[in-house]
């Protein structure tokens, strides 16, 4: 069924694994992740950043598109549909009016007490149609879709406490030195910080930035408290690789099928990858 975040993620803290949030970017992404969730009976979110909305055709097309695949695949693992990096309150109340489930708002670039504000005011909408939300403190290095961290700036753990208090969201997404896209160099996460934000308030943590995040910082930082995994990087790159395989073998297809089957199958094959990885196979 479609359902929102919190659930699977206050599950996913106290059984001490993590729920993948991938990234959808088109039919095939968004097939080939519930195909893996529903082989491995997992719980999925799929992320959709504003970028990837508006590519898809809009964010009542993604709510279609999704609800329809869970019918013909008869998916019966919970699914979130979950606005990823949402940019404004606006933003996320056209997400809940389309049948998202899950939004996040992200106003780490602003001042502490407008991130507050703007977070409440998106709890209050969200909470009364249902619909979870998560914020984000501190700044998540790199760059993604349009997306663009000034660098990393570390949360602050009273921060995360008071934003906490404050707002009532039922996920909490503490840049911790993780870093959109490719990483150069080896991560440094801070689990010192992970470990303290996650007892104050008590919230399951959210890491983005999933792609190239070696498996035993994955497995530190879900002991620590991290109930959520975004992923996206992994899943184009692979997929990408396949297309050019494809397309360099057999210079003569032209049918779309041809490339974007095979594509589809690599993301399944990772996403199934990093739902073992983060323990949340049979967790349905
Ligand atoms: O919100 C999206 C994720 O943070 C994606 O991160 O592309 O580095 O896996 P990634
Ligand atoms: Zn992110």
């Amino acid at each position: 069924p479609l359902v929102s975040m919190t659930d699977m993620l206050n599950k996913a803290k106290e059984g001490k694994y993590a729920v993948g949030q991938f990234n959808i970017n088109n039919l095939e992404y968004t097939q080939a992740i519930l195909q893996a969730a529903q082989e491995e009976q997992s719980p999925v979110i799929l992320g959709v950043s504003e970028g990837a909305g508006r590519y898809i055709g809009g964010f009542k097309t993604v709510v279609k598109m999704v609800e329809g695949l869970m019918e013909d695949y008869n998916i019966t693992v919970p699914v979130a549909i979950h606005l990823d990096h949402g940019s404004s309150f606006e933003s996320c109340k056209k997400a809940i009016d389309a049948g998202f489930t899950s939004v996040m708002i992200d106003a780490s670039h602003h001042p502490f007490e407008e991130n507050v504000e703007i977070t409440s005011k998106v709890v209050e909408y969200a909470h009364s149609k249902g619909v979870s939300v998560e914020a984000e403190l501190g700044t998540v290095g790199g760059q993604e879709d349009d997306v663009v961290g000034e660098g990393i700036i570390y949360a602050d753990p009273q921060e995360c406490k008071k934003l906490v208090d404050a707002t009532k969201i039922d996920a909490l997404a503490p840049a911790l030195g993780s870093v959109h896209g490719p990483y150069h160099g080896e991560p440094n996460l801070g689990f010192k910080e992970m470990e303290e934000i996650s007892a104050i308030t008590g919230m399951p943590l959210v890491l983005h930035g999933g792609t190239g995040i070696p498996t035993e910082d994955i497995k530190k930082a879900i002991s620590l408290g991290t109930a959520k995994i975004n992923v996206n990087t992994e899943n184009q790159i692979a997929s990408a690789k396949t297309v050019r395989e494809v397309l360099a073998a057999n210079p003569d297809v032209y049918d779309p099928r041809k490339y974007l089957g095979p594509a589809r199958e690599t993301i399944k094959e990772t996403v199934i990858g990093k739902i073992k990885e983060f323990g949340s196979t049979q967790k349905a």
